[in-house]
């Protein structure tokens, strides 16, 4: 039978563990651990070396006691599958699988590996055995069948689920599990405590397994590690000894000297303050997309507005929206609550309204960028069908190089569907996986591609470094992301870049008025997602120029 490979994202090729090696796998790991038990060393398993189990298993492995030693051995547990068993010989070398703006991760792990000698991975469950603490960092999804309506679609409670029922079958009795999963509120009692109690019984066990929650706010950027590691956390236990023992682990591995936990009673409310926190950050910017159409109708800057409202101190969190609520975690945190109020806790009315229908105004706010593009293009005599455009921001948000769910992603899908060529440019990314692999990832079929026609050749967009070449010739510029490359742009710079004038949308508020009015002036047409005073400045720029022919 010929091997199977997991390819890295930078082209290397790792055979999949076969069946004979595991055995041996599990031997090198249970020498490993008695080593580090002899050094007093609590063993920590993180299952899924995903984005966020990498950075927290860092965290955990980077840990001293008072006395500056350290006292985690921590494995990294991931599934050998085609799509991600690379990611440990990759991180076994001391090498992070996930690449970060953050200064502070690649050499953490690097000193975790080969210095300290405190992170290690695997692909055997039998690890499990070995741990007193596992750490659940695996995903868990939202999948929705329509773009925009979450109540058409369900959790994808397969993949916790099944590592639920699998880590019952090796954990000691003895050992915290802490899911730190974004679940549907109610799953670590309702369905991670059933799983794993009836698996227990199999084995003979009649302790109650040690559940506990704990959700992640990790955030990509510049302060990846730290947005983990000092930041404060929620946490809860399904009883008072499960409660305890989270307590000292994450007093343990975090700094909750400056960043206090808050200790919840039971985990259905550690669950629900994460999806409440981020539907109420949902909520918010959703509800200034009606706004934003009514700033583009009546001649007001939405910018401008919320910079005014912003100097009340009650209300200084207001945020532009931008094209798009993107990120994994804030399209989908709310459809995780509106799907457990039916499917864990049987209620069949539909309480939630706000939740859902700020979901929906967020996944498709974005769509709008191609009404204001095949407007500009009009206005200057060109159609939209066939016209080059460039999209300046590929991520969800600023300074990262970070695409899931990004507004941008929309846009592009949009366009071409519309007929237009696309360009993008991105500082921070060499690769557009959404649509490179749009086939397979995020998985197969679930690729935002099915809600657009028109879509195959953009397997074959290519993200652009030089800004220089990607202007060149372009009929429309969109500005999408507030990267701080594009914060600075000169439009005299720009469109002798281009080589001629062009289009000019601005989504996130990224143009001030002078540039705007230096666009016109070089004959350009733009429009701006909330910006309905651009008009004025186009009507004051042409007046000027009647003046001056007169
Ligand atoms: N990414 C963020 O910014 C962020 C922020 C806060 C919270 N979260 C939450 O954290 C959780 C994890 O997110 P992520 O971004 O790290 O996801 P991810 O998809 O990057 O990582 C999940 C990892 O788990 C692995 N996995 C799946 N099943 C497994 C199994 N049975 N055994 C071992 N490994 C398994 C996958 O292969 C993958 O590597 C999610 O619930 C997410 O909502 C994410």
């Amino acid at each position: 039978m010929s091997k199977e490979y997991s390819v890295s994202p930078d082209g290397e090729k790792f055979p999949l563990p076969g069946k004979d090696e595991y055995a041996k796998e599990y031997k090198r790991l249970k020498a490993k651990v008695a080593r580090q038990r002899k050094l007093n060393r609590e063993i920590v398993v993180v299952m899924g070396v995903g984005f966020v189990g990498v950075a927290m298993a860092a965290v955990i492995a980077d840990t001293v006691d008072k006395k500056g030693k350290s006292n985690k051995f921590v494995i990294g547990m991931q599934r050998p599958s085609v799509r991600s068993y690379w990611k440990i010989p990759v991180l076994d070398k001391g090498i992070s699988p996930v690449i970060s703006e953050d200064e502070e991760l690649a050499p953490m792990i690097e000193r975790c590996v080969l210095e300290k000698k405190t992170l290690s991975s695997t692909f055997v469950y039998d690890v499990l055995s070995l741990a007193d603490v596992v750490v659940v960092d695996i995903q868990c999804d939202y999948h929705k069948n329509s773009l925009g309506d979450v109540y058409d679609g369900h959790a994808d409670m397969m993949p916790l689920e099944d590592s639920l029922a699998i880590m019952a079958e090796y954990i000691s009795p003895d050992a915290l599990v802490l899911i730190e999963t974004t679940v549907a509120p109610g799953t670590t009692e309702q369905i991670a405590y059933p799983i794993m109690k009836k698996v227990f019984k199999q084995r003979g066990i009649k302790k109650d397994p040690l559940l506990a929650h704990s959700f992640e706010r990790v955030m990509p950027g510049r302060d990846y590690v730290a947005s983990i590691r000092d930041f404060w956390r929620v946490c809860s236990g399904i009883n008072k000894k499960s409660r305890d023992r989270v307590v000292k682990f994450l007093n343990d591995v975090l700094n909750t000297e400056d960043y206090p936990l808050t200790v919840l009673d039971k985990p259905i409310e550690s669950e629900t303050a994460k999806i409440v926190e981020n539907s109420f950050r949902a909520t918010m910017l959703a509800f200034l997309d009606e706004w934003s159409l009514f700033a583009e109708r009546n001649g007001v800057d939405l910018v401008k507005v919320i910079e005014a409202i912003k100097v009340r101190p009650t209300h200084s969190n207001i945020i532009f929206p931008g094209p798009g609520i993107g990120g994994y975690c804030l399209p989908k945190d709310g459809g995780l609550g509106v799907w457990a109020y039916k499917h864990i806790h049987g209620f069949e009315d539909e309480i939630f309204k706000m939740t859902p229908l700020a979901i929906n105004i967020n996944d498709t706010r974005s769509l709008h960028i191609g009404q204001l593009t095949r407007d500009a293009l009009r206005n200057m005599g060109r159609p939209i069908a066939a016209a080059e455009i460039l999209l300046l921001g590929a991520s969800y948000r600023e300074d990262v190089g970070d695409t899931r769910y990004s507004g941008s992603e929309l846009i592009v899908r949009k366009l071409t569907e519309m007929g237009a060529e696309m360009r993008v440019h991105d500082p921070y990314l060499n690769h557009w996986w959404e649509f490179e692999k749009q086939d397979t990832y995020p998985a197969p079929g679930h690729s935002l591609e099915r809600f657009f026609r028109n879509q195959e050749k953009l397997k074959e967009l290519k993200i652009q470094d030089d800004i220089k070449s990607a202007l060149k010739g372009t009929d429309a510029v969109i500005f999408a992301v507030r990267h701080e490359h594009y914060m600075d742009l000169d439009p005299d710079k720009v469109i002798k870049m281009v080589g001629n004038a062009c289009a000019v949308i601005d989504c996130f508020g990224i143009l001030d008025d002078n540039k705007i009015r230096r666009y016109f002036e070089l004959g350009c047409e733009v429009k701006g997602l909330g910006r309905g005073h651009i008009r004025r400045i186009k009507d004051e720029v042409r007046l000027k120029k009647l003046k001056k022919k007169s």
